[in-house]
């Protein structure tokens, strides 16, 4: 395949090298800094998860009765105890395995939501949160508040709590910014006195495996994450926590068979059926199992620490430089692994396809599918940001090649 790319001199540089270099496996020395879009290197332990599960089991899990179906069907519900456990929920039938973030959170805003209600998001949201919101506003079946952020990047608790009306039904806000790394209050939120009907739900995607998260301690309904970023596991993954006020309110959003209560026609109302219809992703989720081992034998706080470090490090170059604009974060608050930043001299994409193309370090550019925020923090007019995000292999060294390759292209 030929690209035929903007005739700007870096970006033609890319496209050169892209034409060049077409094969992935050529690209092996990279520095990969966009672990908030998915994580990588995965753990060999994933692999081999993966792996062997391909390789020596092959079954759909919870459909038959052979025995390596039961042993696939156990190994999956040992995932679900031990995700359950890793974010405080007692109950690991609460848990819902899902095919991505996105997919978590589409099983928990369609399938709370119905004719006449409201609900509260903020600009920080990812699209997998605004347009299904979009689309039910659309529909004429929900009223929508946007509400903003403070300079900090923090969520305006204030301005949330002061939306909160009558038939407020759903509270969306994201643990962890995919933008700016920031941190939300989310235990402030989940501690707002509510209307009874009204489920706080947190878009867990950036932090789950990099912060400590307790589902009580947050007050949430529900928590929605990916498998395939902080906890280490393939892509295909996701899933979603429903606390009990939030299933007993909660439609399933997609429907089919279960491998259970199957001379019905009426899906089953038993969690975790009600919400997994069709066959999971099973090496995937074994995957994940494994990603989560490998999290918890290091520790979330040594993992939360590793990144912090990262990011303390990128800050202290760019704040000796006039150039770099970096969005919210600062010494005191250092997010969760993940920064933005802008040049002066070139544009987001610029910087990331140079970075890439001529010094193999790969960041992402852009919007990041959260596209209110940077009208917010002003970063709209050069079409978003540079982003970094660290994930626990990235290493200081990885850190000082980005700053010497930032170093030459602002001198260029
Ligand atoms: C904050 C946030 N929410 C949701 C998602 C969607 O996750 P997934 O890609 O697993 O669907 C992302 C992905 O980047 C994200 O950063």
């Amino acid at each position: 395949m030929t690209f035929n790319g903007p005739p700007r001199r870096c970006i033609r540089l890319a496209v050169d090298h892209l034409n060049k270099n077409s094969q992935l496996d050529e690209r092996a020395s990279r520095i990969y800094l966009d672990n908030a879009a998915t994580s990588w290197p995965k753990p060999q332990s994933v692999l081999d998860a993966v792996a062997d599960y391909y390789l020596n089991h092959g079954s759909a899990a919870g459909r038959g009765v052979a025995a390596d179906a039961v042993q696939v069907d156990r190994a999956i519900q040992l995932v679900r105890a031990k995700l359950s456990a890793l974010i405080g929920a007692e109950d690991s039938n609460h848990l819902a395995f899902a095919f991505n973030g996105t997919d978590a959170l589409n099983m928990a805003i369609r399938g709370v939501l119905r004719q006449g209600d409201h609900v509260i998001t903020s600009v920080l949201e990812h699209n997998s949160v605004l347009r299904p919101l979009h689309y039910l506003k659309q529909l004429g079946m929900i009223d929508l508040t946007i509400v903003d952020i403070a300079p900090t990047g923090i969520v305006d608790v204030e301005q949330l709590e002061d939306s909160i009306v009558n038939n407020t039904k759903l509270i969306c806000i994201s643990h962890v910014s995919n933008v700016l790394g920031t941190v939300q209050p989310v235990k402030e939120i989940g501690s707002i006195e509510k209307p009874d009907q009204c489920l706080f739900l947190i878009d867990g995607a950036q932090s789950t495996g990099h912060l400590p998260v307790d589902v009580n301690a947050f007050g949430c309904d529900f928590f929605a994450s990916s498998g395939h970023k902080g906890l280490l596991g393939p892509l295909g993954t996701g899933f979603l926590y429903s606390s009990d006020r939030a299933i007993e309110q909660l439609e399933p959003y997609r429907l089919g068979g279960t491998g259970t209560s199957s001379e019905k026609t009426e899906q089953p109302n038993e969690m975790p059926f009600r919400l997994e219809s069709g066959n999971l992703n099973v090496g995937g989720i074994l995957g994940m199992g494994a990603g989560i081992e490998f999290i918890e034998t290091k520790s979330v706080a040594s993992v939360q620490s590793h990144l912090n470090d990262l990011i303390r490090q990128f800050l202290d170059f760019a704040s000796d430089q006039t150039g770099i604009k970096v969005f919210a974060l600062d010494q005191q608050n250092l997010g969760a692994g993940v920064v933005s930043f802008q040049i002066d001299s070139m544009s987001p994409s610029e910087v990331a396809t140079v970075l890439d193309s001529q010094f193999g370090i790969q960041v992402r550019s852009g919007l990041h599918c959260s596209p209110l925020v940077h009208k917010t923090i002003g970063s709209d007019k050069l079409e978003g940001t540079v982003r970094i995000s660290v994930g626990p292999s990235n290493t200081a060294e990885d850190i000082d090649s980005l700053i010497d390759a930032m170093a030459q292209l602002m001198s260029a």
